[in-house]
């Protein structure tokens, strides 16, 4: 039997095969740039789609999908959702779904290779050479912090931070987690981890957990590093803790706004790398992701639950 034909809206070219699955079978509208459509081209292209495939970067907030009165499916192309209104969705019984499990492995080699990275002190000792400030082998020069045996504090133990811990089993590390299954109190993790690594999602509850109370409990010598997203750390905390030696260091794939502005204090803190939300970027995952985003569209179009909804409690 033949099934009606939708109208979907795709804010972005994706890697892989996986776009011409949905082109198979229905209509696609595709935003070809490389920047997001803006908010009200987001809003106008919605407003008579049927399904909606979305990145981390669009808003899809209430009033965009109330004035959308086709919508019957929203694929995030994310593990995380923070960008979804999900009450304006649920109130429409509009299912919506995400990208999981795919890249965990992805996400987690990346806190690690920021850990290792901010640990010793790897974007100062490259600008050296680049710059040709390679003078001689210096005894007392970019001296880091040992990782094998070192502590690491995870904050959210999810499939991302389990993910993280397996890695670090093999640097020998003690891992302290928040949270149940053995978990400690926030503030005896923060207290005791000589890394700090973020894997929550962004929620009421962990909006600036990392502020500068958090902060200042960390040891002076500990190093934190943000994977989830970038309004988890209250980041003027974090300039201000850098800044006045309150950590030695922090690494962030995330930032609060992203990108943030070209005069923003947090180009010129110290001791810290920036990296542009890449934790899932290896090919492997990403293709993998666009599957997983296709496959709950097609799913919900045809009337069935999405393979991968997201877990609203
Ligand atoms: C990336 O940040 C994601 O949520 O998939
Ligand atoms: C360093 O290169 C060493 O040999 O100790």
């Amino acid at each position: 039997m033949r099934r009606a034909v939708a109208r979907c809206f795709v804010t972005r070219v994706l890697p892989g095969p996986a776009l011409d699955r949905l082109r198979e079978r229905h209509e696609v509208d595709l935003w070809p740039e490389r920047l997001p459509p803006p908010y009200e081209e987001l809003r106008a292209r919605t407003a008579d789609a049927d399904a909606l495939l979305s990145l981390l970067s669009d808003r899809v907030d209430a009033a965009l999908i109330e004035g959308s009165p086709r919508l019957r499916a929203i694929a995030n192309y994310a593990v995380g959702y923070d960008n979804i209104d999900l009450d304006a969705a649920r109130a429409r019984s509009i299912p919506v779904g995400n990208t999981p499990d795919v890249l965990t492995d992805a996400t987690a080699d990346l806190a690690f290779t920021l850990l290792l990275a901010a640990a010793r002190q790897l974007p100062d000792a490259l600008l050296s050479v680049q710059s040709h400030d390679w003078l001689t082998w210096e005894p007392s020069g970019f001296l880091g912090h040992e990782v094998f045996g070192a502590s690491l504090g995870i904050i959210g133990m999810g499939r991302i931070g389990r993910a993280v811990a397996r890695r670090a089993q093999g640097f020998d590390m003690t891992v302290l987690h928040t949270g149940p299954d053995g978990g400690v109190p926030l503030l005896t993790l923060l207290k005791r981890a000589d890394f700090v690594t973020l894997h929550a999602p962004l929620t009421p509850e962990t909006h600036h957990l990392i502020d500068a109370a958090a902060l200042q409990a960390m040891q002076p010598t500990a190093i934190l590093i943000n994977t989830a997203r970038g309004p988890i750390i209250d980041q003027a905390a974090l300039i201000e803790a850098l800044r006045r030696g309150e950590i030695a260091g922090a690494a962030l794939d995330v930032t609060d706004p992203e990108p943030p502005p070209a005069d923003d204090p947090l180009f010129s803190a110290p001791n810290l790398i920036v990296v542009p939300h890449i934790g899932s970027a290896t090919r492997t995952a990403r293709e993998a992701m666009a599957n997983l985003a296709v496959d709950n569209l097609l799913a919900a179009l045809d009337g069935e639950p999405m393979p991968h909804p997201v877990h609203t409690e």
